[in-house]
């Protein structure tokens, strides 16, 4: 028997990246995988994937922002699959900028997508799990939440909240047996870091002690512990994913 054999796995902002890893990764653990991106179009080559690994997967065309779209899609989910078993809060956006610069569109981009998207998809999910008396809820947060960034307190400042948001819940659920908890990435190889140059990149290297920066995969491993009982005792926490770049 697979990890996750007869588990339901959401996992938002999946289309690429960090999210599409992760969907792989529990998909290939044995869960039957919803996969949700703000186009579903967007959804077709990581279904095409899921799919070549033989993997049930469903694919939503999810918004975080809206409560609602959230509330109908999450409903539609636990009638469709019968249950919801973890949820990856992974939708994620940056508008960087300093502070003097930053309009009020940027900072309520960034705070609207990350951290309220939480809240919508968490909120959403609560149901089902509070009712199963099981459930992980894994929030992508980021290392830029712990330590501040010059350039980012819009994103900083979601991702703080997505943190102090993650230990309330999991106070909240937690007689439930339902668990929540917050990854913290560093600095993770993208599109985004692949075009930097090579002295930029060392530069960045330099601050990290295991000297490379990380791969979604690395991600994705810290988010099937937390979301397989070998965590079961563990709520509440922020897992760094950093390479030791802040400890
Ligand atoms: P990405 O930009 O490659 O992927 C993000 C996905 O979220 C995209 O598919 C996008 O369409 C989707 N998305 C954006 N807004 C959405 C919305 N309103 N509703 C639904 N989906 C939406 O980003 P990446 O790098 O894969 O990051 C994933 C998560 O990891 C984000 O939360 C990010 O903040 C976090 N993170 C990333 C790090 C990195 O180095 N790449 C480091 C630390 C945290």
């Amino acid at each position: 028997m697979t990890m996750f054999e007869g588990k339901t796995a959401i996992i938002t902002g999946a289309a690429r990246g960090i999210g599409q890893a992760i969907a792989f990764d529990l998909a290939a653990k044995g869960a039957d995988i919803v996969i949700g991106d703000l186009k579903a179009e967007w959804l077709s080559e990581t279904e095409e994937a899921l799919k070549q690994l033989g993997a049930s997967v469903t694919c939503k065309e999810l918004d975080v922002t809206s409560a609602e779209a959230c509330q109908s899609v999450f409903n539609d989910v636990a009638k469709e699959n019968g249950r919801i078993d973890i949820l990856v809060n992974n939708a994620g956006i940056t508008r960087d900028g300093i502070l003097m610069r930053m309009s009020e569109e940027d900072w309520d981009a960034v705070l609207t997508v990350n951290l309220k998207g939480t809240f919508n998809c968490t909120k959403a999910a609560t149901r089902t799990m509070m009712k199963q008396r099981s459930g992980s809820v894994i929030n992508i947060a980021s290392i830029i939440g712990l330590m501040g960034n010059a350039g980012q307190a819009n994103y900083a400042a979601s991702k703080g909240g997505v943190i102090a948001f993650t230990k309330s819940v999991a106070k909240e659920l937690a007689s439930r047996n339902v668990r929540a908890n917050a990854i913290a990435p560093g600095f993770i190889s993208s599109k985004m870091t692949d075009a930097l140059s090579e002295e930029v990149q060392q530069q960045m290297l330099a601050a990290i002690p295991l000297g490379v920066f990380g791969s979604p995969q690395n991600v994705a491993d810290a988010v099937a512990f937390l979301a397989s009982d070998q965590s079961a005792y563990i709520t509440g926490q922020v897992l760094s994913v950093n390479g030791g770049m802040y400890m």
